[in-house]
């Protein structure tokens, strides 16, 4: 399931390149995303996952390459155009941010209510319907506040999946809760796939999470991937990188720049 084994794919990056000043992030990536699956991007912090994302619904734009969603190209696109081709997309952002000022319910309605003109009992069922997927059906009314993290991040993912999207991209979905909680996510990314048949893309540091939902995991390192391959064959890789990332340990280099030499 590698990039050359997919024909159709639903999003395709050819050849994109992003720096930020001197900073160069993307580096020539090609990838292509398969309906219907599960990728994981792994890598880690300030490789570039977060831009990368951005890219593929072009909240940030290529310096140089090509973005595709479903054969079309988006780098032309008007504002406008694009806007229409975001409501794809669910996005589950990395700071999760719920508006505070509204109940869980109301967040949830946010996306119907800017994008449709459905009506109020409608809109309702809806949003019921989506806090039921992620079990938080009884918690309609309450304000963000009153939601633990866990609770906050399955608000958002209610809301990420209202539109019907055809692509999740989840960044970083079990980042700050404890393992149940987390497993939690898990289980609920590897439901909706299979009850919205929808395709995921799940950036995270968290390989536990990488080693359950993802049918393909991709590493990002300095600015390319150095991995794509399943579960069983990143655990299988001798690469010392890839390795060290799986076990969380630190380089030599990484720790000389610890210790100031
Ligand atoms: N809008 C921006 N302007 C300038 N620099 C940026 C911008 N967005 C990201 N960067 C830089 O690009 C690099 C990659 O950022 P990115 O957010 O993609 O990292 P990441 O892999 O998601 O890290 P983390 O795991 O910590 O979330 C970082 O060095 C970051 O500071
Ligand atoms: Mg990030």
């Amino acid at each position: 399931m590698v990039n050359d084994d997919i024909k159709y794919p639903i999003i395709e990056l050819e050849d994109v390149y992003k720096s930020f000043g001197e900073l160069d992030v993307l580096k020539g990536i090609h990838l292509k995303i398969e309906r219907g699956k599960t990728t994981v991007v792994l890598g880690e912090s300030g490789s570039g996952k977060s831009v990368l994302l951005k890219h593929m619904v072009m909240l940030l734009r290529p310096d140089r390459g090509k973005i595709f969603f479903e054969n079309q190209l988006l780098n032309q696109l008007s504002e406008r155009r694009l806007a229409t081709v975001r409501t794809n997309f669910g996005f589950l952002f990395q700071s999760g941010a719920l508006f505070d000022s509204m109940t869980a319910g109301e967040n949830v309605a946010f996306p119907l209510v800017e994008h449709t003109d459905y009506n109020k009992e409608k809109i309702e069922q809806i949003v019921h319907e989506k806090l039921r997927m992620v079990g938080l059906e009884n918690f309609s009314s309450r304000m963000p506040g009153q939601l633990s993290g866990g609770q906050k991040k399955r608000v958002a993912l209610a809301r990420a999946i209202v539109m019907e999207p055809k692509v999740i991209l989840y960044d970083e979905p079990t980042t700050g809760l404890d393992p149940i909680r987390a497993d939690v996510i898990n289980e609920l990314i590897i439901k909706l796939q299979h009850q919205l048949k929808v395709t995921s893309i799940v950036v995270t540091h968290d390989m536990k999470s990488a080693f359950k939902v993802g049918d393909r995991l991709l590493m990002l390192y300095d600015g390319n991937f150095i991995f794509d391959g399943t579960s069983q064959q990143m655990q299988q890789s001798q690469d010392s990188r890839i390795q060290r990332f799986i076990a969380g340990q630190a380089s030599p280099d990484e720790l000389e720049e610890l210790n100031g030499k």
